[in-house]
């Protein structure tokens, strides 16, 4: 039986494993490779951070990720790009239609971004440097070196900050994570997790190995005959006369989200008739946890208590959203719902019977009706805020300071489409989403009106007791300002790339 710690955490980048929440200073780095030959021997030194546990743990760290203009500029063969998913190769802007998809219209559209767009420019490589209070600007001149300059030219410097586990909303952020299944003890049988499960196959987030359909996902496998530089890389798990360009590796999905904090709380505090009270509770409502990150139906699901911020629950004895609003943030971000609504379970005649009837969609009930089981659509979610921190209490004063303030949004995913693309679609900017009407994420929804004249500004709050308590009107709270996919290479991989020959034509033919 495999062990955690049979999992090849030496050649995984760090971040796939641990948020490196202790190492509280960060420097996120868009770049662009200025000289091919001395920006390999660089990435050939560069101290890349392993998922690699010790005692005690480091104070310092550094990822590394790339875009595929990025890969094609340090020489990476076009027959291994080709074999990495669509949504990597052609960006997060590539059509009209994946804007509009994305909820990139209006403020939103990539014309207005300042960085990531055909307009603003799509760096090649981003560097992500993590390092405890007071250490950062020493380990930046360590990891920089002294090719750096030469081998890169700095894009942009995105703006991070300190702000704890508080994001600039003033909500507990970082708390519900999927658990990568490091020791594939659970089964990818269909339908073998039935209800909600946290625990995910490690092929949901690291390529190269089983999803949860248990299988892998697509990704550049070269023959190592055609391809000396190959011989390092590790070989494939399902197909041992093949090299793994990305075992190991991940996508990393960033999005520069501004948020209009006073505007967010300002708002809130006239529709609440400026009743602190009132205010945070429609704010906590919006987002599906109050402010210190006790999730709504913690009082109404036995076994969560308020202090544990409890993972472990579902929204099925909520199904009408009267403790936490089905348009919530969280609710939509993961709606924990299994493969299958509730029904009778085990091996009965009726638990068979119960089981046919809703494998096939009869007799659901509209709440039941999500679009597919939450497992295929899990995030490992990496951001950092940025801006000085602005409480609410400060922000409903007319004259709350102004600056910029919001979220680096990272996530790490195997399949940009099924997950991250997803999510943000079908879950997150979709007015109608779970039968809701006009109501997209209270959070992020763009208020753009629909192609149909359908007007996507409202948030909508049952109570058990009373009349549906609805907001009008919202304004934008969130806008996007960049964005870009990357792949984080395993560290063999990244060998393999400072290694090519720097006239383009390394890798497979
Ligand atoms: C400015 C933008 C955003 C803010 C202020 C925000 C805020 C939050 C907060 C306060 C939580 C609850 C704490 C937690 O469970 O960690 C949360 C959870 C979550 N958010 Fe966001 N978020 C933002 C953007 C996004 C985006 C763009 C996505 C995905 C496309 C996303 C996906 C999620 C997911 C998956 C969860 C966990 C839900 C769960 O498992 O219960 N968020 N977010």
């Amino acid at each position: 039986m495999k062990k955690s710690s049979d999992f090849e955490f030496d050649d995984l980048q760090g971040l796939l494993r641990f948020g490196y929440g202790k190492l509280t200073d960060t420097c996120f780095m868009l770049l662009n490779i200025a000289n091919v030959d001395v920006a390999k021997r660089w990435l050939d030194k560069a101290p890349v951070s392993r998922a690699i546990k010790t005692n005690p743990s480091p104070d310092t760290a550094l990822q590394i990720a790339f875009s595929v203009q990025g890969l094609r500029a340090l020489g990476v063969n076009e027959s291994i790009i080709d074999d990495f998913s669509d949504e990597f190769i052609y960006g997060m802007t590539r059509n009209e239609n994946c804007s509009r998809r994305l909820g990139d219209i209006g403020r939103n559209a990539p014309r207005y971004w300042k960085w990531g767009s055909d307009v603003a420019e799509v760096p090649h490589v981003l560097l992500l440097l993590y390092a405890k209070k007071g250490c950062l600007e020493a380990w930046r001149a360590t990891v920089e070196g002294e090719y750096f300059s030469q081998a890169f030219q700095l894009l942009k410097h995105l703006p991070t900050s300190d702000m704890g586990q508080i994001e600039p909303f003033g909500f507990e952020d970082g708390i519900s994570q999927p658990e990568i299944d490091w020791a594939d003890r659970h089964s990818t049988d269909s339908h073998a997790n039935d209800r909600y499960t946290n625990l995910l196959a490690a092929g949901e987030m690291v390529l190269g190995y089983r999803n949860e359909y248990g299988q892998y996902t697509a990704r550049p496998l070269i023959d190592p005959k055609k391809d000396r530089y190959a011989m390092g890389l590790p070989n494939a798990e399902d197909d041992l006369t093949l090299k793994d360009f990305s075992r190991n590796g991940t996508y990393l999905v960033l999005r520069q989200l501004d948020q209009n904090v006073s505007g967010f709380w300002q708002f809130l505090d006239k529709v609440s008739d400026s009743v602190p009270e009132k205010r945070e509770q429609l704010a906590a409502s919006m987002v599906g946890r109050e402010q210190n990150g006790t999730p709504l139906i913690a009082e109404h699901i036995p076994g969560v208590s308020r202090k544990d911020h409890g993972n472990h629950f579902t929204y099925d004895l909520d199904p009408k959203g009267n403790h936490c609003p089905v348009s919530a943030h969280v609710r939509r971000a993961n709606p924990r719902t299994g493969d299958l609504p509730p029904g009778a379970t085990g091996f009965s005649v009726t638990a068979s019977i119960s089981r046919l009837i809703r494998i096939l969609g009869f007799g659901q009930k509209p709440e039941e009706d999500l679009v597919a089981s939450s497992r295929f659509h899990r995030l490992l979610r990496r951001g950092r805020g940025y801006g000085p921190v602005l409480t609410p209490e400060d922000a409903v004063k007319p004259d709350a300071p102004a600056a910029e303030r919001g979220l680096q949004f990272i996530c790490l995913v195997a399949n940009i489409g099924r997950q991250f693309e997803f999510v943000q679609n079908a879950w997150i900017v979709n007015s109608k989403f779970d039968g809701l009407q006009e109501e997209p994420d209270p959070l992020l929804g763009n208020r753009e009106p629909l192609m149909n004249g359908d007007s996507t500004d409202h948030f909508n709050r049952p109570t058990p007791s009373g009349p549906v308590q609805k907001t009008c009107h919202l304004p934008q709270f969130t806008t996007v300002l960049g964005g870009g996919y990357f792949f984080m290479p395993g560290l063999r991989a990244l060998k393999y790339i400072s290694a090519l020959p720097a006239n383009g034509n390394g890798g497979s033919s």
